[in-house]
Order: structure tokens, then C-alpha cells, then sequence
């Protein structure tokens, strides 16, 4: 999963969403860090569960990695200025973005973690011009 989190991070340029979909440890944090990682960053990679947001200042820019799972309601988003997160040269990283429907920006690229046994099991869907471009890099 880090492997793959690091195969991404090596196609996307500038700002971009991802949407990172899938049950309870299916791997999203774990996919984030190899991104992170892969990116130069060398710090732990927590999950934002209780924080909501954590933002990792990046060589080509701002990286902020959202775990919406206990947000009680969209609005709550507002008023931490979810805006200024999704501007266009910011990149998200979205775990649990259904409970962020209609607060938040909308994805270049879905991604959806499942367990296949003990191993795991992903697809991807391309949610923009821009996501099918890196997609089709990456192919
Ligand atoms: N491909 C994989 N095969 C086996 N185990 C994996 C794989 N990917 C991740 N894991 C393990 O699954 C566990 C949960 O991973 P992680 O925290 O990334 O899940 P998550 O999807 O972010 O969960 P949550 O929804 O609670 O935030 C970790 O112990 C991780 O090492
Ligand atoms: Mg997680």
C-alpha cells in the first residue's frame, strides 16, 4: 500500500484531490504515508482522526491529508475555512470524504480500498480531465 501511495505521488504535479474510500483499516493511512514519503517527508505519518486535517509543507507546495470519519456535521467544515484548503494549488488527500459531501471540493481521482483476505484490493477511477491524465500516465 506504501508502494502504491509512493507510485502516485511520482505522476501528480501541483495541486489536485484524491478521495481515498474504504472500510475501517482498509489501508488509506497507509497509503498516504508511502505518498508522503515519497514526497521527501521524513516525519511520522499520523492519522488525523481526532484533528480532522494534518498539512505537510511539501517542496512544490501545501499537503493536507483530511480523515473526515468523526466529523459530526458538513458544516463544521465550513467553519474551519474548508475553502482556503481545496484552492487549486493545494493537494488533499481525502480519507472518508462522504462525510464530507457538499463541503468539500470534488476529486480528480477516487480511489477505493477493500479487503481481499488478508492482502488488500484497489481500484481507481479517474473523477476529472485532470485525473485521466494522470492515470493514463501511470498506465
Ligand atoms: N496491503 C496491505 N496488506 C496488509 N495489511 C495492510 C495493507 N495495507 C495496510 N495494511 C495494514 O492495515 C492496518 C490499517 O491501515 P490504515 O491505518 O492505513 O487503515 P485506514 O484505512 O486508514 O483506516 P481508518 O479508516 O481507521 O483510518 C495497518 O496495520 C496497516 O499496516
Ligand atoms: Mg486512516
Amino acid at each position: 500500500m506504501e508502494a502504491l501511495g509512493a507510485t502516485f505521488a511520482s505522476v501528480i504535479t501541483g495541486g489536485g484531490v484524491i478521495f481515498l474510500h474504504g472500510p475501517l483499516g482498509a489501508g488509506k493511512t497507509t497509503w498516504v504515508r508511502g505518498f508522503l514519503h515519497a514526497r521527501g517527508y521524513t516525519g511520522a505519518v499520523k492519522s488525523p482522526t481526532y484533528t480532522l486535517v494534518e498539512s505537510y509543507p511539501l517542496v512544490d507546495g501545501l499537503l493536507h491529508h483530511f480523515d473526515l470519519y468523526r466529523l459530526g456535521d458538513p458544516e463544521e467544515l465550513e467553519y474551519m475555512g474548508i475553502r482556503d484548503y481545496f484552492s487549486d494549488d493545494m493537494l488533499c488527500l481525502v480519507e472518508w470524504p462522504e462525510r464530507g459531501a457538499g463541503a468539500i471540493g470534488k476529486a480528480d481521482i477516487e480511489l477505493t480500498l477493500s479487503y481481499c483476505g488478508s492482502a488488500r484490493e484497489l481500484s481507481v477511477c479517474a473523477a476529472s480531465a485532470k485525473g485521466r491524465k494522470i492515470i493514463q500516465q501511470m498506465q
